[in-house]
């Protein structure tokens, strides 16, 4: 049986990047005899400048958005990080075990930071630290695969790191994790700026597909995504036809194909915009419908949250008292 973790930080509202690269492959893991643990992370979201009444809700909204994805709380263990003090205990011993200089190597860190310093607001130390957090999360539970978009590949790579090391240091403590990626649309693109992650924290939302967008945005939004100049048709190119490469992964993702023979298909951008915004609106129309019945009844979504906080909790204490013990901390 494999252990599986994976978490969304509720910064914003989750995108169509959020479902392909990462939400469609928990669902999937979800069918399996696994033990899979997702996680809505509400601390990580505080690494950055936040408005607290925000948060509340849009940590709602995610558990909720990943319960009408098809996450079932029969199958798998949904919860909110912040409800299970264990990822805090066991980041403080991994900051014991991480470098300065390993952090601040960090693209994410360096990103978000030059963002924080250009908006003029300091850069939160937690946004330094935000990584090793992130390795708590996984290290906590035993987790075996971390199912993630592109972007989050050098995290877990830092978070194999960690274990190792303890490992060495301390005795055999913690399982190495690994991340898995899906085939295609690992990295979704800025419909806007297809040189850029599609991300939902981004100021302009004229280049990102909501979840909850309505049905007419998501066709707005895909029928304006900046195509590539060049009159060579529609080829499959990502380094020099990144806005077109860009629509055949989210195409190719939606409706099984590959990318590439996809392109063979097409005489033109309009027509190719078009089956994307039909693909993307059938791909999400039911995550939609099942959001408005759930959000109808949230206190069945907390009730599901508090149950998966309980199994987390238990999963988690005994493998992170382990590491206090093991790094020579006396027993309580
Ligand atoms: P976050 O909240 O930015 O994103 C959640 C998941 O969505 C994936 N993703 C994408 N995949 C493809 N294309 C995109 N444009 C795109 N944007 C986001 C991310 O790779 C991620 O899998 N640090 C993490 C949250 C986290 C976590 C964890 C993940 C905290 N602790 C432990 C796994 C395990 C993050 O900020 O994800």
């Amino acid at each position: 049986m494999t252990r599986i973790f994976s978490g969304v930080k509720p910064t914003g509202h989750l995108t169509l990047g959020n479902y392909l690269g990462a939400v469609r492959q928990w669902v999937a893991a979800d069918q399996e005899p696994d033990e899979a643990l997702f996680c809505v992370v509400d601390l990580h979201a505080l690494t950055v400048e936040h408005e607290p009444a925000r948060l509340r809700r849009l940590s709602r909204q995610a558990a909720t958005l990943l319960l009408a994805s098809g996450l079932d709380p029969e199958r798998c263990t949904l919860f909110v990080q912040s409800h299970v003090d264990e990822h805090t205990r066991l980041a403080y011993l991994l900051e014991c075990t991480a470098t300065d200089g390993e952090l601040r190597r960090m693209i994410q860190y360096k990103e978000k930071a030059a963002n924080a310093q250009a908006a003029g607001d300091g850069v939160r130390l937690s946004l330094l630290t935000y990584p090793v957090l992130m390795a708590a999360d996984i290290l906590a539970y035993g987790t075996q695969e971390v199912p993630v978009g592109e972007d989050q590949r050098q995290h877990v790579e830092l978070t194999r790191d960690l274990a190792v090391r303890f490992n060495q240091r301390y005795g055999h403590t913690f399982t190495v994790p690994r991340a898995t990626h899906p085939a295609v649309a690992a990295r979704v693109m800025d419909l806007q700026d297809p040189t850029s992650k599609m991300g939902k924290s981004h100021e302009s939302g004229a280049g990102i597909v909501y979840l909850l967008d309505e049905p007419e945005v998501v066709r707005k939004k895909v029928m304006r995504a900046v195509t590539d100049s060049g009159d060579g048709g529609v080829v499959y190119d990502r380094e020099a036809r990144p806005g077109v490469a860009n629509l055949l992964d989210v195409l190719a993702a939606c409706t099984g194909g590959e990318p590439g023979e996809l392109a063979g298909g097409y005489q033109g951008y309009g027509s190719l915009k078009r089956d994307v915004a039909d693909a993307v609106v059938e791909l999400l129309r039911p995550v939609r419908e099942r959001h408005a019945e759930l959000a109808a009844d949230p206190a069945e979504v907390e009730r599901v949250l508090r149950a998966g906080a309980g199994r987390a909790r238990e999963l988690a204490r005994p493998v992170v008292d382990r590491a206090y013990a093991a790094i020579g901390l006396l027993g309580r």
